[in-house]
């Protein structure tokens, strides 16, 4: 079969796809959410089941992903689409990249109202505002903000404009160029914090909090968010990786380069529970605080820290260029299958985006004021937003890929695509794929079902 060229582009090389994808998977959830809800799920015992879940079901999951696209090399939609075909199947099997095209938007909603938070805490810092500031007062701030729904939907704006500022840009000039230069940056300055943490009394806690394994206090809501966590962390289940793959090199092993993501984002989140729960514990605060545990207890720190107004700026700096550097791979899928379906410029297809999840994004951000009281089975928008996509569509989308691939790609296919050196590893990946994932994302489902309708 003749090689196929992607029309969008390709990457530079291996490691601008590896930075690209890490670019991906390391954003709010690594800095903001991995360690908040590891707070609220009790720490250690949450901790091994999520790296269970990036093991067993997301490396395997995310390889699969990588291979559909750089065989379709098309947007998830249509790489699902002919892939399933080349395989002998129905071409139907692009509802796959339909439901994650639907995902990437649900979760840009709310993504984008927090990355907001972090472009205000950003300019905050940088002028100052929370030198020597106490815990109390740091949670009026926060609270505060919440509470403002015009400062609210300035940063959400700026921030839905700065993610389509780039994919406009395209492949080439929009992502590799940022990536190359601000992923190095953000891994150094989470080391920085790691080594001031380290020195606060709060340290061996923090520690042990993290890597302390009490499974008794372990409930099965809890493997259900560890697994939607390790999906969300990696970017699984939506066609984020699958695109990015559909502009990776032919002669790239697919199997080292997945596994360098997985361990620097799995590495960027413990590092930066290890940043925040002995700051939190140093200044005598809760580490199942929630959403807020970033936006309360990191000001505190930094504002009695030397220097803090300084570190302050660039962590949250650096978080907006994570969160910034992740929120792109939510949209390009579905920029890359506008460019495809109707041979539209970027240019109407990211403004025709950014118009839809500005406007999704404006109901998240309502969820914490003027539409606080407005509730969807209980949850509030913006808590709804997160619980759908990260523990329902994410997995069931990864659930389909997994079965798609283990199953009905032609196993030639993956053979060719991954070209690994040893049918051993091969047949693990195989294993895991078609087993192991699946068993386990069926299974976790079910139970949480049963016991939410006990
Ligand atoms: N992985 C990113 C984070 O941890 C979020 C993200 C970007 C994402 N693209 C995605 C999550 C695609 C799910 C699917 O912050």
């Amino acid at each position: 079969m003749q090689e196929k060229k992607s029309i969008h582009g390709a990457w530079a090389s291996r490691w601008i796809f590896i930075l690209a994808a890490t670019g991906s998977a390391v954003g709010l959830g690594n800095i903001w959410k991995f360690p908040y809800i590891t707070g609220e799920n009790g720490g250690g015992a949450f901790v091994l089941v999520y790296l269970f879940c990036i093991l067993l079901v997301g490396v395997p999951i995310m390889m699969a992903e990588v291979l559909i696209g750089r065989r379709g090399r098309q947007s998830p939609i249509n790489a699902m689409k002919d892939v399933a075909r080349e395989s002998g199947h129905s071409g139907k099997w692009s509802f796959v990249g339909w439901m994650g095209v639907l995902a990437g938007f649900m979760i840009f909603s709310f993504y984008s109202v927090v990355a907001g938070w972090v472009l205000y805490y950003i300019a905050g810092m940088g002028v100052g505002d929370f030198i020597a500031i106490g815990s109390e007062d740091a949670g009026n701030v926060f609270n505060g903000l919440l509470a403002d729904t015009q400062t609210l939907l300035i940063w959400h704006s700026i921030f839905v404009v700065m993610v389509m500022l780039v994919i406009v840009g395209g492949v080439k000039k929009g992502l590799e160029n940022a990536v190359k230069f601000l992923m190095p940056a953000l891994f150094v300055l989470l080391l920085v914090m790691l080594g001031y943490s380290m020195q606060t009394e709060g340290f061996a806690k923090g520690w042990s909090f993290l890597f302390h394994f009490d499974v008794s206090k372990l409930k099965w809501d809890s493997v259900l968010e560890a697994l939607g966590h390790a999906f969300f962390t990696l970017s699984l289940g939506m066609g984020a990786i699958m695109a990015y793959g559909s502009y990776m090199p032919k002669k790239t092993s697919i199997g080292g380069s997945v596994i360098w993501i997985a361990i620097m984002d799995t590495l960027v989140a413990l590092i930066a529970g290890l940043v925040i729960f002995p700051i939190v514990f140093t200044n005598g605060m809760d580490p199942g605080a929630g959403p807020g545990l970033m936006f309360v207890t990191l000001p505190v720190a930094f504002g009695q820290m030397p220097g803090g107004q300084i570190f302050g700026f660039v962590f949250f700096l650096l978080v907006g260029i994570a969160a910034w550097t992740s929120a792109i791979s939510l949209m390009e899928p579905a920029a890359a299958w506008l460019v495809e379906k109707f041979g539209w410029h970027r240019i109407p297809a990211c403004t025709v985006l950014g118009v839809i999840v500005w406007a999704l994004g404006v109901a998240a951000l309502g969820s914490f004021n003027f539409m606080s009281d407005v509730t969807i089975a209980g949850f509030n928008v913006f808590d709804f937003l997160d619980f759908m996509t990260a523990n329902v569509m994410l997995p069931l989308g990864g659930l389909f890929i997994a079965i798609f691939a283990g199953w009905f790609m032609k196993r030639k296919m993956a053979e060719n695509e991954l070209a690994m050196s040893s049918p051993l590893l091969f047949n693990a990946w195989y294993i895991a794929l078609r087993f192991i994932a699946p068993v386990a994302v069926a299974t976790i489902f079910v139970i949480n079902l049963v016991e939410k309708l006990k």
